[in-house]
């Protein structure tokens, strides 16, 4: 009944799995499989009839599943040793950059390299301050991008010598003063693509800190799962300095990434930082010498391509999730989760890296990632 009742309740199960509801069904007497009814119901009626349902409803992520019951009732090594066996060495095919015809934006530019996608917020003339007609285009870019074959990673970063100021003061804030229904969908668009959007984004994201980042543009680091910059990068929560309060939700994003002390003093008092202080409180991952810093987030991203897709984004929605569930939540959540992944695994990720430790032995997981051979 407890449980029945968080799922009534829990607006965050509803969320985080697919729509399905036998399959919401399924994972939650998954969790309570202890009880002698809750694992018969499971077994005998739900486990079938969840993955006919998946089958049949949600037609991108799960119906093209390898749905390995043998692994689901504990045949782990055998589901391995045959997916050894399935194995067919493929490679990605991938049309050359040149030859995708990505929309135009006025302020918003897309590059790409080789499933490394850039995504640069382009006025660099007014050091990429967010104007309303940035927010649009940023929201309509990621929109493309998030259903984009081609990108296996996506990084953030702005043109010239800034990542970006800020809001922009004159367009965003004094433009839309009179005009509280243009406000309104500026602000839509700017809290949409800076977090909605970008936290959720399905692939790995890395915010490259390459210059200037003020204000409403932590917003956007602090929604990408990586961060680096620049030693010489320029961070400040510089709102104070002109009279306002870090807006948006840019109060909540700091408080999440450094500690308390350090989101206090640097609201308070809007003094600058550099990325190398940016690493030391938590705000960035690291921070290189200028001239390294694309080779750098190449590299992270390269290694991102390494790895399971799946396993990838199943593991930064559980712990982009977790952070606001209590433990009970959270362990059932998890549970949930890792059962959902082997359903929507379209590479049997799992399967792959235990063969490949058990069997072959050809890896070590602790020091290394299996040989992606599935490529989907
Ligand atoms: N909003 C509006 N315009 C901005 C802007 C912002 N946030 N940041 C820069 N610009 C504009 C400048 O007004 C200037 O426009 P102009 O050429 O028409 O005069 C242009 O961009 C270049 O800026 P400038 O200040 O001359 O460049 P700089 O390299 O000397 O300094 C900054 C760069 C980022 C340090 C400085 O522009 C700045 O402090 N910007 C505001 C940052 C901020 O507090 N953002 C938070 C907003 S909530």
């Amino acid at each position: 009944m407890l449980l029945w009742g968080q799922w009534l309740s829990g607006a965050w199960y509803r969320q985080r799995l697919s729509g399905c509801c036998l399959y919401r069904c399924y994972t939650l007497f998954s969790s309570a499989s202890a009880s002698g009814l809750a694992k018969l119901l499971h077994d005998k009626l739900l486990q079938p009839l969840s993955i006919f349902c998946a089958r049949i409803v949600s037609g991108n992520e799960i119906a093209d599943n390898r749905l390995n019951l043998n692994q689901n009732m504990g045949g782990d090594i055998m589901a391995a040793k045959k997916a050894v066996k399935k194995t067919v060495k493929k490679t990605v095919k991938r049309k050359a950059a040149s030859k995708i015809k990505d929309p135009v934006f006025e302020t918003v530019k897309i590059e790409r390299d080789k499933g490394i996608t850039f995504l640069i917020m382009n006025r660099p003339e007014k050091r990429n301050a967010m104007s309303p007609q940035l927010h649009m285009d940023m929201n309509d870019a990621i929109d493309y991008l998030s259903i984009d074959p081609a990108t296996d990673v996506l990084v953030v970063t702005g043109a010239g010598k800034a990542f970006s100021a800020g809001q922009d003061i004159k367009l965003y804030f004094r433009g839309t003063a009179d005009d509280p229904a243009a406000r309104a969908k500026a602000r839509r668009a700017s809290n949409a693509w800076r977090w909605q959007k970008l936290s959720r984004f399905p692939k790995p994201t890395i915010a490259m800190v390459n210059g200037f980042c003020f204000g409403g543009a932590f917003t956007q680091v602090c929604a990408c799962d990586f961060a680096i910059a620049s030693n010489t990068a320029t961070f400040g929560l510089s709102e104070v300095n002109w009279g306002i309060i870090p807006g948006g939700i840019v109060s909540w994003n700091v408080v999440q990434v450094m500690n308390y002390r350090n989101a206090v003093y640097y609201a308070t008092t809007g003094e600058p930082f550099n990325g190398k202080r940016a690493t030391e409180i938590g705000m960035v991952n690291k921070s290189v010498p200028a001239g390294k810093l694309k080779a750098e987030v190449m590299k992270l991203a390269r290694l991102m391509q390494e790895k399971s897709p799946a396993a990838v984004r199943y593991t930064k929605e559980a712990i982009r999730s977790v952070r606001f569930m209590n433990e009970p939540e959270a362990a059932d959540y998890l549970n949930a989760k890792s059962d959902a992944l082997k359903h929507v695994d379209k590479e049997d990720s799992r399967g792959q890296g235990m063969s490949q430790f058990l069997d072959e032995k050809s890896y070590r997981p602790g020091l290394g990632h299996f040989e992606r051979r599935n490529k989907g």
